[in-house]
């Protein structure tokens, strides 16, 4: 049986007047797996993950999701989208977000089992204006999973947040993992990326290299993710 991609991307071209956004990308996620996209800020990450979600319209190449075509609405209901800056509305409480987002994807429960997972479930009627910023992660993480996606995207969930926090963020990706969600997750941070199976470095809009930490390692000769990065990277990077 041929493997099941839950992303596959294929020549993705994306220009913003004359600047090259997404440069020919092509890239496929297996179904169940945590695949990190690195790379440093104006690489591409974001342009990359919305073009996966049907919001950025690629000049060239196709994008499919779990099987079908994007951009298309319905399978949205498939995919839950954690986006860069936090969309919350912040007059309305911890239960309410993630209520409207759990009712936008057609979901009639849940709510509970998501504030329960990113620790939330005590805070559900704080209004999200009284919030901290790592509990406004949380909430957002909890209003991108409360439909149980099958496909999660997640632009740099950790940024901003304290070590402690860092972690419980990762365990419970591996957690949603494990229970056959599959992950595709933005990091300009390396450690990080240890924590996924695949990684795709990102830059100037082209994936300069991909593979597990170990391939990383070892196709650029370094035990160092960092230090591999800026060698597959080349001269580019370092200006
Ligand atoms: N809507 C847009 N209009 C114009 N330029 C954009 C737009 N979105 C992204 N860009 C540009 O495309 C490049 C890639 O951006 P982005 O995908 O946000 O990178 P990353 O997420 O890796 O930081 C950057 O140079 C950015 O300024
Ligand atoms: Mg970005």
């Amino acid at each position: 049986m041929a493997e099941s991609f839950a992303v596959d991307v294929q020549g993705v071209q994306k220009k913003f007047g004359s600047l090259q956004a997404l440069d020919g990308v092509t890239l496929r996620v297996r179904s169940g797996e945590i695949y990190g996209l690195l790379g440093p800020n104006g690489a591409g990450k974001t342009t990359l993950i919305r073009s996966i979600v049907g919001l950025v319209a690629p000049d060239a190449g196709t994008v499919s999701v779990l099987g079908l075509r994007m951009p298309n609405v319905e399978n949205l209901r498939n995919v839950g989208y954690m986006t860069q800056q936090a969309a919350l509305y912040p007059g309305l409480s911890v239960e309410e977000n993630v209520q409207f987002f759990a009712a936008v994807n057609g979901a009639e429960s849940g709510v509970t089992d998501a504030l329960k997972l990113v620790e939330l479930d005590q805070r559900r009627k704080s209004v999200v204006t009284t919030l901290s910023g790592g509990m406004r992660q949380r909430c957002s993480l909890a209003c991108a999973i409360v439909h149980r996606p099958k496909l999660l995207l997640l632009d740099e969930p950790t940024v901003g947040l304290d070590p402690q926090l860092r972690v419980r963020f990762w365990d419970s990706f591996r957690e949603m993992a494990d229970g056959g969600t599959t992950i595709v997750v933005s990091s300009h941070v390396m450690d990080e990326a240890e924590r996924c199976q695949r990684l795709g470095l990102v830059q100037y809009g082209k994936l300069l290299a991909e593979g597990s930490p170990d391939e990383i390692r070892s196709l650029a000769g370094t035990n160092n993710l960092e230090e591999a990065f800026l060698r597959l990277a080349g001269t580019g990077a370092e200006s």
